[in-house]
């Protein structure tokens, strides 16, 4: 077993902790140590290296690695229909809203930090919903995430466990309507898969493509970044907004303190006031 003292040293563990805010913008403070040694302690013995101070040098020369540390030090919680005032916003309010004054438009969808995509396909449930009462509705989802081992679990639309489960007990008609049960796990059918484009994202950057957004759910990551990091991306995903698009964002966030083009509607909903730049 690795002691702790012996392989890192403070200077080690601050550049650790350095490490995962240069590779994702997440703040950890030195306290968080444990924690993170905790998520990494297995990969360095898989090496079998005997210190950080090796681990950094891996770091240092392999972007696969990198890739690999994104993975482990990420939290990367979620749940389908998290945050039931958000599903229900969407439905009573911004999707009638939208496709009254956009007809014959496609909705331009974007799951930023989307995880393992459970807020992907309850978009992509709810945007089917709204498609039974009107039949030329189009919309399309893109799901982001700096991890990509959560973008395979998306990709996959393959689901058992805690979240199908939960999925179970609170939605078990979109449960039955949506998913088809595959060895021994719920898998979400091509209906919603298709509408569904998973990639590679980190919110630092700017996304790019052609499209511009009219729905962004920005949810549960903003608190991992300080408030310079918060402004950041909030603006670098508000340039991906139409004028007028909507963002979302998590129960435990706020954008107050930070500087945006985007104004208060009601709690967890902003709007895009700035004019497409
Ligand atoms: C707690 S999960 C939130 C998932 C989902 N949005 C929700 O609210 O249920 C946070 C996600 O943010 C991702 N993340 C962290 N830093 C990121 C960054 N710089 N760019 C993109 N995604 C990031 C993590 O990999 C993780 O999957």
């Amino acid at each position: 077993m690795l002691n702790t003292e012996a392989i890192a040293g403070p200077d080690t563990r601050h550049a650790m902790l350095a490490r995962v805010h240069r590779y994702t913008g997440i703040v950890m403070a030195e306290r968080k140590w444990t924690l993170l040694h905790g998520r990494l302690r297995r990969r360095v013995q898989e090496l079998q290296l005997q210190s950080y101070d090796e681990y950094l040098a891996v770091l240092d020369r392999s972007k696969d690695e990198v890739a690999r540390f994104i993975d482990l030090v990420t939290t990367n919680e979620t749940s389908f229909f998290r945050t039931a005032r958000v599903w229900q916003y969407l439905t009573d309010d911004f999707f009638p809203a939208w496709y009254g004054s956009n007809a014959g438009k496609t909705m331009n969808i974007w799951s930023a930090a989307a995880s393992t995509g459970e807020e992907a396909y309850s978009l992509a449930m709810t945007a089917e919903e709204f498609r039974l009462k009107h039949r030329d509705f189009t919309y399309r989802i893109v799901a982001t995430d700096i991890a990509q081992g959560v973008l395979d679990v998306g990709t996959a639309g393959i689901y058992r466990g805690r979240n199908a489960e939960g999925l179970k007990s609170s939605r078990r008609d979109m449960l039955e309507k949506y998913f088809e049960l595959q060895d021994n796990a719920y898998r979400a059918l091509p209906e919603l898969r298709n509408n569904i484009a998973f990639r590679q994202h980190n919110l630092y950057q700017g996304l790019g493509g052609p499209d511009r957004f009219d729905l962004v759910l920005l949810r549960n990551v903003l608190i991992y970044f300080d408030e310079t990091g918060q402004e950041a991306v909030v603006e670098s995903v508000r340039r991906s907004m139409a004028p007028n698009a909507v963002l979302v964002i998590g129960e435990s966030e706020s954008l107050h303190r930070i500087r945006s083009g985007l104004v208060f509607q009601q709690p967890l909903i902003y709007r895009n006031s700035a004019p497409a730049t």
